[in-house]
């Protein structure tokens, strides 16, 4: 597991986007696995300015959808599709007709699980993964415990993501109290993973993360027995101010 150090958000946003560019000039049709969240967006506008000045192109990508919330319709605000959507698929020019879903009202969840390992082991893997720490350590809706085998699955969340995700929807309680995550199995496998980590509040998960003991209890500590995994964190979350910190 490689750390890169960024100044701040707005230089983590841009070496993050430069990574998800080579990744992408590699390989144009990558499978790529986005999360939403507020961490990645400011690579998500980076890569739309690249792509107007002609130095990315999106065009021939493979995106999936890493997670979603349960059992709200398509079009309600929470809907995480939605979300992707308005940060980076729009921006970009990417047609929903290419994007891999997890529905978020689908009738029948499992059956939508299945279909997406099925969608993901039918691309090969991941190429890349582009993800952001959750409080609890989770990736995605990978709440803890996840084990490094999970499938993509429905899960209940945790009084943790509850907490982080109402900001985003004007309060707690609008927050829906099922997902269904894409699972650790698929994550874990990824030719090459992101994992983007901003502010003092994710100081102590990301330490957890790179330093504690790696366990399911703290999904993301997974990510060190995985291949090619880059953590870029800027300055606050890492503390430098802090002597007992190791960045
Ligand atoms: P954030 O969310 O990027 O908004 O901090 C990360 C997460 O909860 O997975």
């Amino acid at each position: 597991m490689n750390l890169i150090v960024a100044n701040d958000y707005a230089d983590l946003s841009r070496v993050a986007a430069e990574r998800i560019a080579a990744a992408v000039a590699r390989k144009p049709d990558a499978a790529i696995v986005l999360a939403t969240g507020n961490t990645p967006m400011g690579a998500y506008a980076e890569l739309a300015r690249m792509q107007r000045a002609g130095a990315f192109d999106a065009t021939h990508i493979r995106p999936f959808q890493l997670d979603a919330y349960l059992g709200i319709p398509f079009d309600d605000e929470r809907a995480l599709y939605g979300w992707l959507e308005r940060a980076f698929l729009r921006p970009l020019g990417i047609a929903r007709e290419r994007v891999v879903m997890l529905p978020d009202g689908a009738p029948d969840p499992e059956a939508a699980c299945r279909a997406y390992d099925a969608a993901v082991d039918a691309a090969g893997g991941f190429d890349l993964a582009v993800l952001g720490l959750g409080p609890n350590g989770h990736l995605g809706f990978n709440e803890p415990p996840s084990p490094a085998d999970a499938p993509t699955r429905r899960v209940i969340l945790t009084e943790a993501s509850l907490n982080s995700n109402g900001p985003y929807w004007g309060g707690r309680d609008r927050v829906p109290r099922e997902a269904i995550t894409c699972g650790m199995r698929h994550l874990l496998a990824a030719r090459e993973t992101l994992l983007l980590v901003s502010g003092a509040h994710k100081r102590e998960i990301l330490r957890a993360t790179l330093y504690g003991p790696v366990t399911s209890d703290v999904p993301a500590s997974l990510l060190r027995l995985a291949g090619k995994v880059t953590v870029i964190a800027d300055a606050a979350a890492c503390g430098r101010d802090d002597p007992t910190w190791r960045c």
